[in-house]
């Protein structure tokens, strides 16, 4: 008998990591990880964990075989930054790895005869704002305004939205017996800060790159103006977020992608959340004039009323909470040890 399991791709990244942290607490055994990279310290030895890339067909038939997918949280991705230098690698992982797990995930659906769910993390990137006169007139934006990414990897993001829509609902619907469709659910993230990880390859990476250069007591030239506003959360809402949604009554979810905030900040008030906490770090702003771009085109905030209704979405870190009880204490122990 094939081992039911979790996948988890991606798991060696920054939402990784602590999403397979928490899942294997509760049940290790049950956990598949799929990563280019060994799985870090202590998670080895406690998950399945399978070193190789999702654009590997044959590695991926492999893992079809072996194990009954239930649930694919499909995390692996090339971010912002990153995909600007390498736009045809950032296509191949962001969309045509995930077009084969959708694949996957379709053809395990109709041989278990039942859906296989499929959580992808989306972001604020597949937005794309024209100018700032118009960032500040829609603040906070609804799913389906200003879906014009500038970037590789938000529009790749955001075809992802709409390929797992696609396989969700009218996926081979002409075939004579349509097959079981697969329960895709995904949220638009705003930039991630962990106090455990430092992100690489992103464009909202100018926030958590500061706070952890100032618990090491570094000096930081932020790569964007100090008024630039984007949306931030802290880690444990973003793996609460996928979570939750997971957990969701399918019979409430009125949509497929969601939006998910936390608090918004410009890199001036998050400079002040920082010097709270690391008053003698000397930060300054040197903006890198094409990161800033990408940065103006992204929302100020989202309006995120559906996730609440529909699935009860609430974070448990506003931003007071999120840099006193959990960014600046773990930091400070993580550079302490
Ligand atoms: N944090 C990501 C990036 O900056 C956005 O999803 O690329």
């Amino acid at each position: 008998m094939r081992k039911k399991v979790v996948l988890i791709t991606g798991a060696c990244g920054e939402i990784g990591q602590a999403l397979v942290e928490q899942l294997a607490a509760a049940d290790p055994e049950m956990i598949l990880t799929l990563d280019l990279d060994e799985i870090p310290g202590d998670l080895a030895g406690e998950v399945h964990h399978i070193k190789g890339s999702i654009t590997d067909k044959s590695l991926l038939d492999r893992l079809v075989s072996e194990y009954e997918i239930d649930v694919i949280f499909h995390l692996a991705a090339l971010l912002s930054t990153r995909a600007e230098y390498s736009p045809t690698a950032a296509h191949q992982v962001n969309v045509e790895g995930t077009l084969m797990l959708l694949e996957l995930a379709a053809e395990q659906s109709q041989w278990r005869g039942r859906p296989v769910q499929f959580i992808y993390p989306s972001s604020i990137a597949a937005y794309g704002m024209p100018d700032l006169k118009t960032k500040a007139a829609h603040p906070r934006v609804r799913e389906w305004e200003w879906n014009y990414p500038s970037t590789m990897y938000g529009a790749n993001k955001l075809y992802g939205e709409l390929l797992g829509t696609y396989f969700s609902r009218h996926y081979k619907q002409l075939a004579e017996k349509e097959p079981v469709k697969i329960d895709f659910r995904s949220v638009r993230f705003p930039g991630l800060i962990s106090a455990f990880t430092v992100p690489s390859g992103g464009t909202s990476d100018y926030g958590p790159e500061m706070l952890h250069a100032a618990a090491k007591g570094e000096p930081y030239a932020c790569f964007v103006r100090p008024d630039s506003t984007i949306p931030f959360m802290a880690m444990p809402d973003g793996v609460k977020a996928l979570l939750d949604l997971a957990n969701a009554d399918a019979a409430n979810l009125t949509r497929t992608v969601y939006n998910v905030g936390a608090f918004s900040l410009s890199a001036e008030e998050f400079r002040q959340q920082v010097q709270v906490a690391f008053p003698d770090t000397a930060i300054s702003f040197e903006p890198h004039a094409k990161r800033q771009a990408i940065i103006d085109s992204w929302p100020a905030d989202v309006d995120d009323h559906a996730a609440r209704e529909d699935w009860g979405w609430s974070p448990e870190y506003p931003v007071d909470r999120a840099f006193a009880e959990y960014l600046v204490p773990n930091i400070r122990q993580r550079y302490a040890e």
